[in-house]
């Protein structure tokens, strides 16, 4: 999403299991888990390349999240994520308002969010983890067919120091990944879906009444991909996203960069591919039975997402925080959404409860002046 759009509307936005010996034997608790044949060494090595990674023997506690990033603005949100002094921090995508082609560009705008004062202290003082969305993967709602993922990755993953042998360098279907933070009973699996390289194509509704209907709703331009063949993540992603499923985790926190749970907004969402949709749920309920919480971005608002059947003993929520700078106030209608929408500038932060089995998390929209906008607590 792009603030574009206020003047275009319409062309919108804009392993698997710890390594007991590995983490028994060292402080250093953030486990890669896309490499885990690779044991120990590349495992260190990920960690290492962090500014200063997350060090401590107990369990990590707090972890914030956001997107939607513009490098050409003020970004007040730092003072609040570094005061919160999170264990780790995830980019959810729209990391930078890239939209090139060119790397030297997406590069020049990386640049710009790493020379602001707030990011490099927390650069220095939090774990730092990322996945992208469009606009850092180089161009407003792309997919599949986008000619320069290649180049767009490398960039990204040398701005946020991923080691030159990590696999989401040369895999060849994507950067999506995941990491176990934590000792044995007290871990949590962060996962973070590619929904970028694989996409299918979207279906733009041509129809000029039906779209002015649409923008009058608060939707966009899009309808649901149903042909054959149609997916987010491609057939490999799908089947390490089910891997993934099969870990030991106390709690397991999927990354998606745009809406999963949020009903149908003609914007880009789950809803858009709702056999993949369906899929997602099948494998959650049909593997392990962990606590789980979504977190996505994309939209400039925030709000929550409930979904009470999803096939899981415990309701599904999902908490959206976007963006970190970037503000749309025309908020789609969401029946899934519990409590209010936000559209200022925010981030996300997750608390984790460990004095309760299984763990709880507290989940908190704040503003960039640290008020709390909305929070729920979620149990299992
Ligand atoms: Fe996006």
């Amino acid at each position: 999403m792009n603030t574009e759009l206020l003047q275009k509307p319409f062309s919108r936005r804009v392993f698997t299991r710890v390594l007991g010996a590995l983490i028994a034997g060292a402080s250093l608790l953030r486990v890669p888990v896309g490499a885990q044949a690779q044991a120990s060494s590349q495992a260190q090595a990920a960690s290492q390349a962090q500014a200063q990674p997350a060090s401590r023997s107990e369990p990590i506690n707090r972890i914030a999240f956001g997107s939607c990033v513009h490098q050409d603005k003020p970004q007040p949100v730092w003072d609040v994520v570094n005061a919160a002094k999170p264990d780790v921090f995830v980019f959810l995508g729209d990391n930078i308002y890239g939209d090139s082609e060119d790397p030297a560009v997406l590069q020049a705008k990386y640049e710009q969010l790493g020379a602001v004062p707030g990011f490099q202290q927390l650069r220095q003082q939090t774990d730092v983890v990322a996945i992208w969305d469009d606009h850092d993967y180089g161009v407003n709602d792309g997919g599949l067919e986008y000619p320069s993922k290649e180049a767009s990755r490398q960039v990204m993953l040398d701005f946020f120091g991923e080691p030159a042998d990590s696999e989401r360098r040369s895999r060849p279907d994507g950067i999506y990944t995941s990491y176990v933070y934590g000792e044995p009973g007290n871990t949590v699996q962060i996962i973070l879906l590619d929904l970028r390289w694989n996409r299918t194509a979207l279906h733009e509704v041509a129809d000029a009444e039906k779209r002015t209907s649409r923008l009058v709703q608060d939707m966009g331009p899009y309808d649901a991909s149903l042909e054959p063949g149609a997916t987010m993540l491609g057939e490999a992603q799908w089947q390490w996203f089910q891997q993934q499923l099969q870990v030991e985790a106390s709690l397991r926190i999927i990354g998606s960069s745009i809406q999963l749970l949020a009903d149908f907004t003609g914007w880009e969402t789950w809803a858009n591919f709702p056999a993949d949709r369906q899929r997602f749920f099948n494998l959650l309920h049909t593997s392990p039975i962990v606590p789980t919480v979504i977190i996505s971005g994309d939209t400039h608002w925030s709000e929550f997402s409930r979904i009470d059947n999803s096939g899981l003993p415990f309701p599904l929520v999902e908490m959206t925080s976007s963006g970190l700078t970037e503000e749309w106030q025309a908020i789609s209608p969401n029946r899934h959404r519990v409590g209010e929408a936000f559209a200022q500038a925010n981030v996300g932060l997750i608390e984790i409860d460990w004095s309760v089995q299984p763990p709880a998390v507290v989940m908190q929209i704040r503003d960039v002046e640290g008020a709390v906008l909305i929070e729920q607590r979620v149990g299992f």
